[in-house]
């Protein structure tokens, strides 16, 4: 078994590095998600090291979600900024953690596309993007977060199915764009692609 990057463990036990720009309302919302991604992993009878990796990735996916996208956009090539700017906080957050020398890729590629999805999440990416819209802070469609955390983990791929159709629809209706990753993301859930 590999052995953790040391930032990597330190954000398992919800140190944050300090390049982290992150207030108090963030930290909560981080743990939330960490918090939610250890029940989850548990529950579905993930290891020690393995549930380390869920909680580092729920601590760090926000890691840079304070910092004011023109800030972001310099960290980020000419291909990246193509994305919607709420979206530059993860792709900059995975960029850094390669920079400090972390190389597990499941961790980076589920915080490099927690905003848009990825057809090529694996379990954590799925996972990160299913906590990350399901935590229990979140204040709107309460009743909603909670009806699909109780179906998690044992039905992941129907509840994100929902989550999407929810949140494409919701472009659709409000005459936005819809990333070309998000319907990626979208087909791979209805047709295993
Ligand atoms: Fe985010
Ligand atoms: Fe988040």
């Amino acid at each position: 078994m590999p052995s953790l990057h040391p930032l990597v463990a330190a954000a398992a036990r919800g140190q944050l590095p300090d390049w982290a720009v992150a207030g108090r309302g963030r930290r909560s919302h981080m743990a939330r998600v960490a918090s939610l991604l250890e029940q989850w992993g548990r529950e579905i009878g993930l290891g020690k090291h393995q549930i380390a990796r869920w909680r580092a990735a729920g601590y760090l996916h926000d890691a840079l979600r304070e910092v004011p996208p023109a800030e972001l956009a310099d960290l980020l090539s000419g291909r990246l900024r193509g994305l919607p700017a709420k979206a530059w906080h993860g792709p900059a957050a995975a960029d850094v953690l390669r920079s400090e020398g972390v190389r597990d890729r499941g961790i980076l590629h589920a915080i490099r596309w927690h905003t848009v999805g990825s057809r090529k999440f694996g379990r954590l990416g799925r996972a990160l993007y299913a906590a990350d819209a399901l935590e229990p802070g979140r204040t709107r469609r309460v009743r909603w977060r909670e009806r699909l955390r109780a179906r998690m983990p044992v039905e992941m791929d129907a509840v994100l199915g929902e989550i999407l159709s929810h949140r494409i629809g919701y472009l659709i209706g409000a005459r936005q764009p819809v990333h070309p990753r998000t319907l990626g993301f979208w087909n791979s859930l209805v047709d295993g692609s």
